[in-house]
């Protein structure tokens, strides 16, 4: 199959957080089973390895009722069956640090930034005559591609495709307000609540819910909490309505770039039959953190965007409690400036058990999986999650909050790998702190836990063979 995927981030080029990741991974491993792959992505001013982006002499002009803007189309070639197009467009991703916002807010102009990516991404297939059978979509930032394909591409070859859209996390919805639909010229006829109006505003992830063929998230788990109305955030009807076309598939995970056997970033490597190089990766962090190395306190990691979603806020509510026993906490993040402040407060309270990076820093990020002892997620919700994942593999006993990804990928129980709590509150996290610190004291019980989450298997091999299934479906019919 001929597969176009169109996504906001792009592993190893740009990345906030898990979309980053799988839009980097999935391709791949679908290029691995013989398609043919085309991502189509904002060349940001902040690419990474731009060195790798070479022209490809095509460049785009659009037409929008707000003016005329363009730009070059650049390539970089990942494999011979996988190619990622950069869109570049000076005003609307040069210029600027961040993907979509900055210390500000979010950028006014996300619902033109967006709105071209999605156009753009067409036009731009379109010039290099890839017609695809399937176009993958991510997230609101893509959901005018169906939009676009069906009013804007009848009648070339491109209309063919079918369009799947994946939600990657429902919270984040693109509404913006109607003038909206003037300004990048949407027709008012799909201003209605069985299009792409929602409470009087313009909803990208709603256009793209409604007019794709098929519908998929993250965790089978969150494919059904989302069709709740505590977890739908207003779209859980049409969730409802649509649940036929919805399927959860757990995303995987790149299990070259996270294998604690080869990880070029770690001081030391190790695996299931020697973990004598974690505990050198566990002074190395500590060392990292400005922390002190005697001793044998367990090390609690945490690495994440610092988002309400996470639970940060429970963490800090919790952890000086929990700091009482003899243990040590590292964060890595970056996000909320209250959280910020939050983490860097609990460290000044407690310089010698505390260590806080605040910061985008994946090579740290790495050695926070290998050298700490048990990681924390209390999310409040989870579509998926890739850091508990990454945790198993690193032998890191993963301390999560039982919702979304979380439960379909970390086992609890007295034979299981990691620690799963219910109730997003301080007591029960606590509980499950204190949990940790039992098994900590029982290091049989804790190589087995690790050896446990070690020997699962979270490649994208079954992930992506379950995508292909599903795209093979809408291309028969
Ligand atoms: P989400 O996509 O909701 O942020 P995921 O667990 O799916 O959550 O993915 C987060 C990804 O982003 C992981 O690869 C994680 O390591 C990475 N990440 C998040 N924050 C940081 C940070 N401050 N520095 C480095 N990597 C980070
Ligand atoms: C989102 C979710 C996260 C998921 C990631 C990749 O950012 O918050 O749970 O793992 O997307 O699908």
């Amino acid at each position: 199959m001929k597969i176009l995927f169109i996504a906001s981030e792009v592993t190893p080029f740009s990345k906030t957080g898990g979309l980053g990741d799988v839009a980097g991974a999935l391709p791949t491993a679908l290029a691995g089973l013989g398609h043919d792959v085309k991502i189509v992505t904002p060349r940001y001013q902040d690419v990474r390895n731009a060195g790798q982006l070479s022209p490809t002499g095509q460049s785009l002009v659009l037409r929008f009722p707000f003016g005329e803007t363009g730009g070059p189309i650049l390539s970089a070639r990942l494999s011979e069956r996988l190619e990622v197009l950069f869109l570049e467009n000076e005003a609307f991703y040069g210029g600027r640090k961040g993907f979509y916002g900055d210390v500000n807010g979010e950028f006014q102009d996300n619902p033109r930034r967006f709105a071209y990516l999605c156009v753009g991404a067409l036009q731009a297939a379109q010039r290099l005559r890839f017609f695809p059978d399937i176009i993958h979509l991510h997230d609101w930032q893509t959901g005018l591609v169906p939009v676009a394909l069906r009013r804007g591409f009848q009648g070339t070859p491109l209309a063919k495709a079918k369009c799947v859209f994946t939600i990657h996390n429902l919270a984040y919805q693109g509404h913006f307000p109607k003038r909206t639909m003037d300004d990048l010229g949407l027709p008012w006829d799909l201003f209605t609540p069985e299009g792409v109006e929602f409470y009087d505003q313009v909803n990208f992830l709603k256009a793209g819910l409604v007019y794709s063929e098929a519908l998929t998230t993250v965790s089978p788990t969150y494919a059904r909490e989302i069709q709740t109305a505590e977890q739908g955030y207003g779209l859980d009807g049409l969730l409802r309505r649509r649940s036929h076309a919805l399927t959860g598939i757990l995303n995987g995970i790149d299990a070259h770039e996270w294998n604690p056997q080869t990880d070029s970033f770690l001081p030391a490597r190790y695996g299931p039959d020697d973990m004598t190089g974690k505990a050198v990766c566990k002074r190395a962090l500590l060392e990292r953190f400005g922390l002190p190395t005697e001793g044998n306190a367990p090390v609690f990691g945490i690495v994440s965007r610092l988002a309400w979603q996470k639970g940060v806020d429970l963490l800090l509510e919790t952890l000086p409690a929990a700091l009482q026993a003899d243990l040590k906490f590292v964060a890595v993040g970056n996000g909320e400036p209250g959280l910020e402040d939050g983490l860097r407060a609990l460290q000044a309270r407690f310089p010698k058990q505390v260590g806080v990076r605040i910061g985008f820093d994946p090579e740290l990020s790495h050695l926070v999986e290998a050298g700490a002892d048990f990681f924390l997620m209390p999310s409040r919700y989870e579509p998926c999650g890739l850091n508990q994942m990454y945790s198993l593999r690193y032998g890191t006993v993963p301390i999560v909050r039982a919702t979304g990804g979380l439960v379909d990928t970390v086992e609890g129980g007295l034979d299981g790998n990691g620690i799963l709590f219910e109730s997003f509150h301080r007591s029960a996290l606590l509980a499950a702190i204190r949990r940790a610190l039992s098994l900590y004291a029982d290091p049989a019980r804790l190589g087995d836990f690790q050896v446990r989450g070690m020997g699962k298997d979270f490649s994208w091999a079954a992930s992506a063979r379950k995508y292909e299934a599903l795209f093979s479906s809408l291309v028969a019919e």
